[in-house]
């Protein structure tokens, strides 16, 4: 299993290239299943949870192929003769669970294991199930795995009875195809959900947002269509990733310039930052720069659905968090178990106290590097920056987690300064 060694202490200067986002990417190749025709996706990141989702949707003998363009996936599903995603896939990926709503849209049918409970929560599928069948399918769960059946998917009027983002994008993808129209309330907003959503336009479905100006419950309506066609499309970038790299200028006290970025998806990442003390500015088209600074400042912060503040940027906001001069309050409001980076971080000689769905964490905290262990991909992206200013060295293990969500996290940031040897 590879590992990073990271020697601490350098301060980033460069730029930094931001690949396309892997939230993104994964319902938009399971969109593939949805058209007989040809889907070209370019700005594909090459990360594993993109090849799991590929080798999956192969065993569904859907064609994959990769151009030359390092960053650009072709698919064809001429017929879907396998609607079956195995355990074996899906525990790797819980993303997996993104091929039922197009599988039973264009087959009928769907056989896909039961995701598990994962590091930071239990994670439940039951609101993808149920507006499922609001839809007029047919599922039973036996021998962990959901069988689904509809001879034809009816629009429905859905009310999500809690923001999910892949419950959003299955049940996008099979209203698409359905007999008339579905409504879709307390829809997840994400910008990952609108570029589904853009794509899933250029195959001709038929979708429109409602009340998106990010006041009230969001309403996604959809015209089922008969068929769908092929398209081309560009993912948009990661603001995951992006948000990341701000946290590595700013732990840092460098100076990092973004580029192929879209700022306008990182407002409440940015807005936290700069009341951190970074200093964060919009540079030319898709660019962003952040000038670290000597002494963060706390400030608290509560993760949301978008377009609040990510959860998945909370482990890495916490890094800078023992940083600050004074305590910072961290309320993890989406997964109930998302605090497992902090025992590493407190290993490593951060104060962090956790109450339930609350951390405080106290700073400046003096971090030393030590051996520790990656939970899951943002808790180990928080442990590299961790690692980034700690004194000595860090080995972080586990890092396959990295792999599953960051392009090469590591050569991006020795090509700004860093020092991270990756070790198998
Ligand atoms: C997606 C993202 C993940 C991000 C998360 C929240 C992908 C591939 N993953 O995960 O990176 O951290 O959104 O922004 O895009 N829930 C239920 N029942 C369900 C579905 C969800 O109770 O049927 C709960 C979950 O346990 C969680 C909350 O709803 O507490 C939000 O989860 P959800 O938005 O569905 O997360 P994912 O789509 O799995």
């Amino acid at each position: 299993m590879d590992k990073f060694l990271i020697e601490g202490g350098r301060r980033l200067e460069g730029s930094v290239e931001i690949s396309g986002a892997k939230n993104a990417a994964l319902p938009e190749l399971a969109a593939s299943l949805l058209t007989s025709e040809a889907l070209r996706l370019s700005n594909v990141p090459r990360v594993h949870d993109i090849s799991t989702m590929a080798r999956l949707l192969a065993h569904m003998k859907v064609a994959v192929t990769l151009p030359p363009a390092p960053d650009a996936v072709v698919l064809r599903a001429g017929t879907v003769t396998s609607a079956e995603a195995p355990y074996e896939l899906v525990k790797t990926m819980r993303a997996s669970i993104l091929v039922l709503g197009p599988l039973l849209a264009r087959s009928g049918y769907a056989r896909v294991s039961l995701p598990g409970g994962c590091a930071i929560g239990a994670r439940p599928v039951d609101l993808h199930i149920k507006a499922l069948e609001q839809m007029g399918a047919e599922i039973t769960t036996a021998h962990g795995y959901i069988e689904a059946h509809a001879k034809k998917l009816h629009g429905a009027h859905i009310v999500f009875e809690k923001i999910t983002v892949t419950g959003t994008e299955n049940l996008l993808m099979a209203a698409a195809l359905a007999d008339g129209e579905s409504v879709l309330e307390n829809a997840a907003r994400e910008p990952e959900i609108v570029d589904l959503a853009e794509l899933l336009t250029k195959m001709g479905a038929r979708i429109h947002f409602e009340k998106d100006d990010g006041t009230g419950p969001s309403v996604i309506r959809v015209h089922g269509v008969t068929s769908l066609h092929g398209a081309e499309h560009r993912v948009i970038p990661d603001r995951i990733e992006a948000g990341t790299m701000l946290v590595a200028g700013a732990i840092t006290g460098g100076e990092l310039a973004l580029t192929h970025c879209e700022p306008r998806h990182l407002d409440a990442v940015i807005a936290k930052l700069i009341e951190s003390g970074a200093d964060i500015r919009p540079e030319g088209p898709g660019g962003l720069r952040v000038r670290g600074m000597q002494q963060p400042r706390p400030a608290d912060v509560a993760t949301e659905e978008y377009p609040g503040f990510p959860t998945d940027m909370q482990a890495q906001y916490m890094a800078l968090a023992t940083q600050a001069s004074g305590a910072s309050v961290l309320t993890e409001t989406i997964f109930e178990n998302r605090f497992l980076h902090a025992s590493e971080m407190t290993r490593m000689g951060a104060n962090i106290a956790i109450d339930g769905r609350r951390a405080v964490v106290r700073g400046p905290s003096r971090l030393m590097g030590a051996k520790v262990l990656a939970s899951d991909l943002r808790a180990s992206a928080s442990l590299v920056l961790a690692g980034l200013v700690a004194e000595g060295e860090t080995l972080i293990d586990r890092v396959y987690h990295i792999d599953r969500g960051y392009e090469g996290i590591e050569k991006k940031l020795c090509a700004v300064g860093a020092r991270i040897r990756r070790m198998r």
